[in-house]
């Protein structure tokens, strides 16, 4: 693979592996050119990353000669990927809020290409608040995320926050690589411009009472990420979703429900819509009536709950008269995944069904495997972080549509 890119080297000890990835990169024919941070070189040294990459390694903005020779405009233009290893909370927050103070953060906020970052830091700085909403932000502008591993650290505390192994960094490198730039980020094509996509997610919560209710686990972060892709490759985009607790995208009109009568009243409101994927993990079953006040805990014993069947929101809005015009469905199993998906997308009348198998992590977690399951056939995603599970069906959808 003939492609160079721009490896901006960040102040952690997890330098020493950036060191591998040059050479890891070098073996498989893609070239190197350095910004190593001033923290970077606290780690590593110039010299060490020099003579790896067979190149100059940049290192300060206000450095004239390095201005005059090569710019930090110059340097992303010259690179088909940008990659951020190891990515620090630093880095992360400065990049997340357009910080640009020096060689490396100003090459960031000025690029044009893909950025990918690799994070490593102390498990608690990768957890923490600030840095967890910075690297949502730069998810939700496009950017794309490696990592980190689950570990023992070299600060003798175990959790996420090793960087990732240089293989495997080079194995994202050259799929993003090769990549289709549909998945570009906001300044990528729009290929879903002009089309409306409707989403549901989150679960819903049918009411007993005032103060009690029936709901299930669902994190809403699937529906999200989804969201999130389809708003960044241009489509116009309404979210309806249950209650979760996490931000959504800010390329979205979100639409607040509780229940699932609300939800599927929510749906008809916002149609006509091109493209409806309904993510969302609706209750099967509200109780029959729900109480005015709350249901006093020793008043006649223990209450008995009559349950009632929801509405199905995705077979009706496969059967409505102004039925979008791909209609996808998500089918949560823990066996035979494939084949309840086939019999469902049947049932409910959709176009595709995403089956994914909740029997391990899934639900709640940050990872999936889907199967697309459509009328002809199964297209099988590898097991991806729930972002990049979303782009790729969004690049379905936009393929789709093109
Ligand atoms: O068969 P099941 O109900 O599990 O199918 C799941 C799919 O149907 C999901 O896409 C879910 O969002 C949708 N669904 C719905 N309304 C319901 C139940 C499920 O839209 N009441």
């Amino acid at each position: 693979m003939d492609k160079r890119i721009l490896l901006i080297i960040g102040g952690g000890i997890a330098a020493y592996k950036s060191l591998f990835l040059i050479r890891v990169l070098a073996r498989r024919g893609i070239k190197t050119r350095v910004i190593l941070t001033k923290g970077g070189s606290e780690f590593v040294t110039a010299l060490s990353v020099g003579g790896l990459s067979g190149e100059k390694v940049f290192t300060d903005l206000f450095d004239l000669t390095d201005e005059a020779e090569m710019g930090h405009i110059e340097l992303s233009r010259n690179a088909d990927l940008v990659v951020v290893a190891p990515a620090t909370a630093d880095l992360i927050a400065k990049a997340a809020h357009g910080i640009a103070n020096d060689l490396a953060t100003t090459t960031l906020q000025a690029t044009d290409k893909r950025v990918l970052y690799v994070p490593a830091m102390n498990v608690r700085m990768w957890d923490s608040a600030p840095t967890q909403r910075n690297v949502k932000t730069l998810i939700d502008d496009g950017q794309y995320f490696l990592g980190p591993d689950e570990g023992e650290m070299a600060c003798g505390e175990f959790g996420p926050g090793r960087m990732a192994e240089p293989d495997n960094i080079a194995d994202k490198i050259e799929s993003l690589l090769r990549g289709d730039t549909s998945l570009d980020g906001l300044r990528g094509p729009k290929p879903l411009a002009g089309k409306h996509a409707l989403i549901t997610a989150g679960p819903t919560r049918e009411a007993i009472d005032p103060v009690r209710y029936l709901s299930n686990r669902s994190s809403g972060k699937q529906g999200y990420a989804i969201a999130a892709a389809l708003g960044r490759l241009g489509a116009k985009v309404t979210l309806v979703s249950g209650p979760v607790a996490i931000d959504p995208p800010s390329c979205a009109e979100l639409i607040r429900v509780e229940s699932a009568r609300d939800m599927l009243q929510a749906c008809e409101n916002a149609l006509p819509a091109d493209i409806f994927v309904a993510v969302a993990a609706v209750a099967d079953w509200r109780t029959d009536s729900s109480a005015d006040v709350k249901i006093k805990k020793d008043a006649s014993g223990i209450p008995a709950l009559k349950l009632v069947e929801n509405p199905d929101i995705l077979k009706t809005l496969s059967q409505a008269q102004s039925r979008p015009d791909l209609v996808i469905g998500f089918a949560a199993e823990t066996n035979d995944v494939i084949s309840h998906a086939r019999a469902k997308l049947g049932r409910k009348g959709c176009d595709w069904i995403v089956a994914n198998d909740v029997s391990g992590d899934v639900m709640g977690g940050d990872h999936n495997s889907m199967i697309v399951v459509t009328e002809t056939g199964e297209d099988s995603f590898p097991r991806l972080t729930k972002a990049d599970a979303a782009r790729r069906l969004a690049e379905k959808i936009a393929e789709h549509f093109s």
